[in-house]
Parts: C-alpha cells; structure tokens; sequence
C-alpha cells in the first residue's frame, strides 16, 4: 500500500483528530447519536435501568444485555428493521453493586443475561435516525441459557454429550458473542469467542490435551457462574465446554424460533464470519480464531445456493469442508501466496494413527487439526470482510505479543514483527477470484505502528502511517457498498509512550485502493469501538461502543454527569442526508 495524501475520491469528509475526551467525535457535517444502551428495556413492562448494580436478574432479563459487539440490520421496509446485536460479556465493575466479588445465584443468572443477542424493531424518525418499537412483536433475548439446537457432524457425539443432554443435540444458550456475520438468506449469524472464560472448578481436575488448547482449566475468567451453576463447573460436566465455540444461525425474524449451533463450521474462539456467495454457487464463510498464534479458517458448503429456495438455503451450512490458512513466508518478503488446507479425516496427516479419529472430532477440535495441518500460526485473527466486488478480502490481524517469543510462532509471513504491538491488515485474493481456490495471493493492506516514536523500523508501520492517522489493534472491520472500509479500533488508549498520539480508540475509514486511511470517529475513554451494519439507504451507520470506563477508567459516557458508563449502540448520519463517507 502507498498512497498517503489526502486523495482519496471514496472519501469526501475532513479527518478528525485524536481525541482523549469522554464522547463521540464525527467529522463536520455529521451527527452521532445514541440508539440503546446497556439496561434500557426492550418491552413494554421493562423496568428502568438501576444503575447501583443492585437490580435481580429477572430486569436484565427483559433489557438491552451488555457490551454490544457486532450487529446487523435486516430490512422490513424503507423506514422499519430488525437489529440484532451481540452482547460479547459482562463489566463486573458496574452490573454488580460488588463488583462480582460476592456472587450470588441471581447474580449468575443477571450475569448470563447480559450476555447474547438482544433482538428488536427500529423505525425512522427524522434525519435519517432510528428509535426503538417497544412493542414489536420481533424484540427477543438471548442469554447463555436459551435453548438451541446443535446440528451438524458433532450433534450428537459422545463428547456432547451431558448429563443434561444425553443425545447430545440440545444446548442451553450462548456467551462470549463477539463478532458476526449474516446470510443471503436472511438470518444472523452470531459467534462464540472467549467460551473458556466460563468455566471453572474448585475440584482438582486431569486437563486434557483438547482442553488445554481450548484454554478450559481451573480457573475462569473473573464471572464466577460454576460457583453456583453446575453446568459450568469442568469437573462436574467436563463436556458442556464442547457445546460452545460454535458459530450459531439465528432467525431475527421469527422471535420463537431455536438458534441452531452449526458444527460443521468448526470450533475455535470464533470472531466474525464473512459468507460469499461464489460463483461456483457454493457458500464460503471465511473465519478468524482470535487467540495469539492461532489461524485463519474458511468453510466451503457441500451443496449450493439456490436463489428464492430459501427453505433449502437454510441448510447450507450444515454440511461443509473446513479449510486452514498456510502462508508462504520467504525470508523479509511482505506478501506471496498462500494456500488453503483440508481439515478432512484421512487427508493432510488427519489420521488416527496421528491421534485424529474420525471426522467428527476435526470439527469439535479443529484448532488441533490445523496444527497438525501445518497451518500458518497467525498475529489474532480478528475481523474478515470482503470487499464488495467479492476480489479482495480483508483480516485484521489485532496485536501478538508473542510473535516471535513463543514456539511455534516465527516472525515473518503475514506476522512479520516481533512482539507485534500494534497490529496489521491482511489482504489477499483468491485465484481467479474463486473463493473456493486452494489458492490465493497475499500482502498486507496496512502495518499499524507510530512514525514518530519508531521512525525507520517495521514498527512505525507502513508508508500509509502517518502522524495524523496512526492507531493500534485494528479489530471490527466491514465494507459499505461503495467500498470504503471501515476499521474500528480496540487498543491500547494510554496515549502514552509506544501509543503516544493515538489517543482513544476510534473508527478509520480506508480506501482498499489507494491505501489512504483517515480517522473518521473517536469514541468515549477506555471503549472500544466494535460493530457496524447500515440502514439499506447507506444514509444511516450503527456503531457500537463497548466498555466505556473499564476497569473503573474515568467514563460518564453516554449520559455525563456523575453517571454509570454504559456500552451503547450509536446512529452516525450526515447533516447533509447523504451517504456515510461520501
Ligand atoms: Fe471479542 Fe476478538 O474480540
Ligand atoms: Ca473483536
Ligand atoms: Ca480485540
Ligand atoms: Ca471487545
């Protein structure tokens, strides 16, 4: 990529500055607005949101749950919709008046209530924003314990099976849903990440090898849920941590309808999902495991898409190929080819005699097959989305502070620094544009990094860097339909030292051509910025803003005053009526 001047006919809006402040920053000319925050009710009878963290878990229950993350906006008409948006975790700090010291059995239940997917109607009121319908008939949670139905090659198998399920087909609820992805055919796609985190014992426990990589033990991750949850106690049902780190199909427009956890997908801490239709007719859903040193996974589907048969359509992704991504890495070189590994029994060394059994147990332990597969150990694959043309796609590839630290996680390739800081874009292309091609070309799009504390070293970035743009740990990423891509940030926010200059995390807009990036929004202290989906008109963008104030950061956003900071999802439109960006 080169390209730094200010250029770029994709965008037409001036570039906002860094920004330590607790609110949101826009260009000239554009607003940004408040839809939801964390506790506002999502039906008629919903209680206020009780901001002293002493509220029972029966009103999370029926409110926006926390920490949104990715979304997507389905179309009902011109000026009505449906969003469904993740709710990725918990804040202890402020859903507990204890800060999730002293847990309580209800205090589980409210924590597992802001977690999941928080469904409902929007229409349109004026200037291109959106308000909720209270009383639609679509509003819906989902908490980690809503039931679902497990589908796929693992349905089923012996180690999906619980005492509470002995068919091994029925899972109670879904947690850590970070990122998304959505269907040709209408439905949400939503995707377990940090499921580990769950799960906890106080009993001594034998690790196994699966469990190990999947980063199940002892200890959880700070939500004390096993403490009076059983389901989440490893050593009480050592198999329910299998039923999660799925991608998971929902139907956003039907509110009793059972969200179906799709096996065949593959299980790893799963990011987002970003599905093509090729032009074979095949779907390809391509896929980022975010942990340091794992990889890259694309699925292909067995059988096709049929265009207006959306009741098969609805089928196709529960039967499939897994793929792994291996990268060339020639010595210094920043770009070459890559290819895609088969994760099926008997191929590629996914032998028994190599500990692989069968082909079930590929897709329930796909991160050990893609070891085996020697695939590429990657900087955290987080977002992929693919430009609209269907050429390019595009990974952020977060930070890794263990490249090149750690076994097993060489530098060079697409990871080409060192306890990599800051992160990198991915880019590459299929051959012949065929998403379904063992082969493809890479480089990377951009090297975040600082010019000015790094000048002359790999961790200034790259030429498209510059004092005025730079940032660390790209994260959410996704396309509008002219092309403009969107990069949201969740790093460091310090200011200070290697991240001096780049302030609060924000969203850029880069353009896939050219290479410029400008920083287009600047979020609250201590957020993240994460998720984003349009009205069909392009004239509305839903943003989210994930744990302002964290860790008890200095953040009264959104309300200011001397309120409780809450993640909320926000609405940027232009004064003007236009297109976001243009
Ligand atoms: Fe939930 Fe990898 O971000
Ligand atoms: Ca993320
Ligand atoms: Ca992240
Ligand atoms: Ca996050």
């Amino acid at each position: 990529a080169s390209a730094t001047k200010a250029n770029s006919k994709l965008m037409g809006f001036s570039a906002v500055p860094v920004s330590t402040d607790d609110s949101i920053v826009v260009p000239e000319g554009y607003n940004a607005q408040v839809l939801i925050r964390w506790g506002d009710g999502l039906f008629p009878t919903s209680p206020k949101f009780d901001p002293t963290g002493n509220a029972p878990s029966s009103h999370q229950e029926v409110q926006f749950g926390d920490n949104n993350d990715g979304m997507t906006f389905f179309p009902l008409s011109n000026d009505r919709g449906v969003l469904a948006v993740n709710n990725e975790y918990c804040n202890n700090e402020y859903l507990f008046s204890h800060q999730g010291k002293s847990m309580t059995a209800d205090d589980v239940k409210k924590s597992q209530a802001a977690h999941g997917i928080s469904i409902f109607e929007v229409k349109r009121t004026t200037n291109n924003n959106w308000q909720l319908v209270v009383d639609s008939k679509y509003n819906r949670r989902i908490t980690a314990n809503t039931e679902m139905t497990i589908t796929g090659p693992a349905a089923g198998q012996p180690d999906m099976r619980t005492s509470a399920d002995k068919n091994g087909k029925k899972a109670l609820g879904t947690f850590g849903n970070c990122a998304n992805g959505f269907t040709p055919w209408g439905t949400y796609l939503t995707c377990e990440e940090n499921f580990n985190g769950y799960f906890g014992t106080k009993s001594d426990i034998k690790i196994t090898k699966e469990q190990k990589r999947y980063g199940l033990g002892k200890e959880d991750s700070g939500y004390g849920w096993s403490l009076h949850d059983e389901r989440f106690d490893v050593a009480k049902n050592p198999n329910e941590a299998n039923r999660h780190g799925w991608i998971v199909e929902i139907d956003p427009m039907d509110p009793t309808s059972t969200p179906m956890k799709r096996t065949a997908m593959g299980r790893f801490k799963h990011e987002n999902v970003a599905v093509v239709i090729n032009k074979d007719g095949h779907i390809v859903a391509y896929m980022g495991d975010d942990e340091r040193g794992e990889h890259l996974y694309r699925f292909v589907s067995k059988n096709k898409y049929v265009k207006g048969n959306d009741a098969a359509n609805r089928q196709l992704l529960e039967e499939g190929t897994v793929f792994v991504a291996k990268f060339s890495a020639d010595d210094g070189k920043i770009g070459g080819t890559g290819q895609w590994m088969e994760l099926t029994h008997g191929k590629n060394g996914l032998t028994k005699e190599n500990g692989f059994p069968n082909q079930e147990y590929i897709h329930m332990y796909t991160r050990l097959a893609a070891t085996q597969v020697g695939a590429t150990t990657m900087d955290r694959p987080e977002w992929i989305a693919v430009h609209p043309n269907q050429d390019y796609v595009f990974c952020t590839l977060t930070n890794n502070k263990n490249r090149g630290v750690k076994e097993g996680q060489p530098v060079g390739g697409p990871n080409p620094r060192e306890a990599n800081n800051y992160g990198q874009i991915l880019r590459w292309r299929q051959v012949n544009d065929d998403h379904a091609h063992p082969t493809f070309a890479w480089d990377l799009y951009v090297m975040a990094g600082n010019p000015e504390v790094h000048k002359g070293t790999l961790y200034a970035g790259s030429d498209n860097i510059n004092n005025d743009n730079m940032f660390n740990s790209p994260d959410g990423l996704g396309f509008d339909a002219d092309g403009r891509m969107w990069i949201q940030t969740d790093g460091k926010y310090s200011n200070k030292g290697d991240y001096a200059g780049m302030g609060n995390n924000s969203m850029l807009c880069g353009d896939p051509k050219t290479g410029e990036i400008r920083r287009f929004l600047t979020g609250p202290i201590a957020c993240e910025i994460t998720g984003l989906t349009f009205s069909p008109d392009y004239k509305t963008m839903f943003i989210g803003v994930q744990h302002p104030g964290e860790e008890r950061e200095p953040s009264h956003w959104p309300d200011g005053g001397n309120s409780t900071p809450r993640s909320s999802l926000v609405m940027i439109t232009k004064t003007d009526g236009g297109v976001i960006g243009s």
